[in-house]
C-alpha cells in the first residue's frame, strides 16, 4: 500500500515570522482532521527553524527546497545537508523545475545531491518533468527517462524506499493549466515502468509519485483518484491554510 504523501511547496514565499504563524495554524488544524496521507512544508532555508518548532508534535515533515552538492568548503551563498540535519532536517525537494530552469542544475548536479542526501540518509522528492515544447515536440518519454536514470544514477536498490519522484510537467506550474487527470495517469504509469525497469517491480510499485502543478482543492480528487498518482507537491495552493487545508483533507 502506498500511503498518499501531500507536499506544500512554499518556494520564495513567506518570511520566517509568516511562515510560523500559518505553520501553527496548519499543525493544528491537521491535528484536529485527523489528516492520513503524510503531509509536509517546504519553507526557505531561514525559515527552517521557526517552521519547524511551529509544527512540533503535529506529525508534518518539514524539508528545505534545495541542498548543495557538497558537504563544507567554499561554495559561497550555498547550503550544506550537513546543516539541515544538524537543525533536524531530514527531507529535501531536489531537481525541482525552477532549479533547472534559473540555476542550470543538470541531470547530473542533480544526481550529485540526490547521491550525497541518500549518503546522509535523508529523504528525498525528486522532480521530473518535461517543458511544453518537449512535450509538443513528442519527447515526453525521451525526458522523463533521462531524468531518471541519470537522477537516480547510482541509488541502490535498498536505497529507493527513501524516492518520492514529483511529476511537474513545466508547462502546468504556476499557471492554472493542470494535466488533466488522464495525461498525469500516464506519465506516472511511465515513471513507474521505468523504475521497474531500472529496479524491479516491487520497488517500482511502492514508489510514491507525487502530482505537481496548478494542483488546488477543485481538481485534487480526481487526481488522487488515478490508480498510479499517490500524492501531490503543491505550490501556489500550500501558502494559505483555506486552500492547503481541503487539498490535504481531499478524502474527507
Ligand atoms: P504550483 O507549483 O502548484 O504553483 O503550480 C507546483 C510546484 O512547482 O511545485
Amino acid at each position: 500500500m502506498r500511503r498518499p504523501y501531500i507536499a506544500g511547496n512554499w518556494k520564495m514565499n513567506l518570511t520566517p515570522s509568516e511562515g510560523a504563524e500559518y505553520a501553527k495554524k496548519l499543525g493544528e488544524a491537521v491535528k484536529n482532521a485527523g489528516v492520513d496521507c503524510r503531509v509536509m512544508i517546504a519553507p526557505s532555508f531561514v525559515s527552517l527553524p521557526a517552521v519547524s518548532e511551529a509544527v512540533k508534535g503535529t506529525g508534518i515533515t518539514v524539508a528545505a527546497q534545495n541542498m548543495a552538492n557538497h558537504l563544507s568548503g567554499a561554495y559561497t551563498g550555498e547550503v550544506s545537508p550537513e546543516m539541515l540535519k544538524d537543525i533536524g532536517i531530514n527531507d529535501v525537494i531536489l531537481g525541482h523545475s525552477e532549479r533547472r530552469q534559473y540555476y542550470g542544475e543538470t541531470d547530473e548536479i542533480i544526481n550529485s545531491k540526490v547521491l550525497l542526501a541518500i549518503s546522509l540518509k535523508m529523504e528525498v522528492v525528486l522532480c521530473v518533468g518535461e517543458t511544453l515544447e518537449e512535450r509538443e515536440e513528442g519527447k515526453l518519454e525521451e525526458i522523463l527517462e533521462r531524468q531518471l536514470r541519470v537522477g537516480l544514477k547510482d541509488v541502490l536498490p535498498e536505497e529507493m524506499p527513501r524516492i518520492t519522484i514529483a511529476y511537474e510537467p513545466v508547462w502546468a506550474i504556476g499557471t492554472g493549466r493542470t494535466a488533466t487527470p488522464e495525461d498525469a495517469d500516464a506519465a506516472h504509469k511511465f515513471i513507474r515502468e521505468t523504475v521497474a525497469s531500472i529496479y524491479s517491480e516491487d520497488i517500482a510499485n511502492n514508489l510514491i509519485i507525487q502530482y505537481g502543478g496548478s494542483v488546488k482543492p477543485g481538481n485534487i480528487r480526481a487526481l488522487m483518484e488515478k490508480e498510479n498518482i499517490d500524492g501531490a507537491l503543491v505550490g501556489g495552493a500550500s501558502l494559505k491554510l483555506e486552500d492547503f487545508l481541503p487539498i490535504i483533507t481531499y478524502s474527507k
